[in-house]
């Protein structure tokens, strides 16, 4: 049976769950790929950090190395910010790699050149994992877009700051606290600006923009606010008449084709599909023309969530690509 031969570029969180998931699963690929796959490298930036053992792979911190290595198909890419990630995967693409990222900041701004290459080379970009991790909104899109139309999409896209605005509604708290809480738990980062700015929910939208639309609306036109302005005493009122704030991430079609996108705090009503989402998960309520409305929520990160989803695509993509092979 051949073997695919794969690395992982980034061995964070992302990276190292792809690596588990590949192993735990491998028989199960095995058997309904009818290839196996070998992880031959793992990408990272400091050698001397200590990290799960993976025996009988290269571990290095030069993407050079990883690229001189003869056969690789698929590269597994987690690592963080806009470069080198798109220098490595154009790179990649470039030799003929499949590639499947989780990188939201570099995909949000690369991903339509990223593809147009792919698609050049007759290979495949996997990105489910850049938008709402376990929420499988890319190919939920992907295929309704093949007959209907999308107006309309609507998220909570950030997870800490449906989380933070759950908590001070619930537990009475002020923003400073929650924001602690959140920290404690994990779900923000030590530095937590990119979630409670709006920047993390902007980039992901603009991912969807590209899909649904084809393009993106100018990003500095885009007004993008974070939840750093509520106070305990907002989020008081609102429960009182019988509302929520949300941080929803929304972009929309007008007819002559032009895009209207914002990201920041709404008031929702019971009525809104996206009122019930509640702490960490992420939600994407899409509005369509023979459909109607659709709403899909879920677990929007973590190291699971986000790898299976990698895995996944990896998966989809050996198949498809296994199918055109035979069809040529
Ligand atoms: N965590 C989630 O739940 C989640 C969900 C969806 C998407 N994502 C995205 O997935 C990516 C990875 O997230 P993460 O949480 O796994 O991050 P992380 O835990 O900080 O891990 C990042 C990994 O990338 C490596 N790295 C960073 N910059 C590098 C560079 N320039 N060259 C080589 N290696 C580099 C780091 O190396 P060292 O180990 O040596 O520092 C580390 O192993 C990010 O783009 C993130 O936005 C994450």
């Amino acid at each position: 049976m051949a073997t695919i031969q794969a690395a992982i570029l980034g061995f964070g969180t992302v990276g190292q769950g792809i690596y588990q998931i590949l192993n735990e699963k491998k028989v199960h690929l095995k058997q309904s790929l009818g290839l196996d796959i070998e992880v031959k490298a793992i990408l990272i930036r400091d050698l001397a950090k200590s990290r799960m053992a993976t025996p009988g792979v290269l571990v290095t911190d030069s993407f050079q190395e990883i690229e001189a290595i003869p056969g690789i198909q698929v590269i597994f890419e987690a690592i963080v910010g806009e470069e080198p990630a798109f220098d490595y995967l154009s790179r990649a693409i470039q030799k003929g790699c499949h590639v499947i990222t989780a990188n939201k900041v570099m995909f949000s701004k690369y991903g339509l050149q990223l593809e147009k290459l792919a698609n050049a080379k007759g290979v495949h970009v996997g990105y489910e994992a850049t938008t709402a991790a376990g929420v499988p909104i890319i190919k939920t899109l992907k295929n309704l877009l093949q007959v209907n139309q999308v107006h309309k999409i609507q998220g909570i896209l950030n997870g800490t700051s449906n989380y933070m605005l759950t908590q001070m509604r619930i537990q009475q708290c002020l923003f400073s606290e929650a924001l602690q809480e959140a920290k404690l738990l994990g779900y923000a980062e030590a530095d937590p600006y990119n979630d409670i700015s709006g920047q993390d929910a902007f980039r992901k939208l603009m991912i969807l923009s590209n899909l649904a639309f084809g393009k993106q609306p100018e990003w500095d036109e885009v007004e993008v606010e974070g939840i750093t302005n509520i106070s305990l005493e907002d989020v008081r009122k609102a429960s009182k008449e019988g509302m929520r704030f949300k941080h929803i991430a929304e972009i929309s079609q007008e007819a002559d084709g032009a895009l209207h996108a914002y990201v920041g705090l709404k008031l929702v009503g019971q009525e809104h599909p996206l009122y019930a989402i509640e702490g960490v998960d992420n939600a994407i309520s899409i509005d369509t023309n023979y459909i109607g409305t659709l709403t899909l929520s879920g677990p929007g990160a973590g190291k699971f969530p986000t790898a299976s989803v990698m895995v996944e695509d990896y998966a989809d993509i050996i198949r498809k690509h296994t199918e055109f092979l035979v069809s040529i």
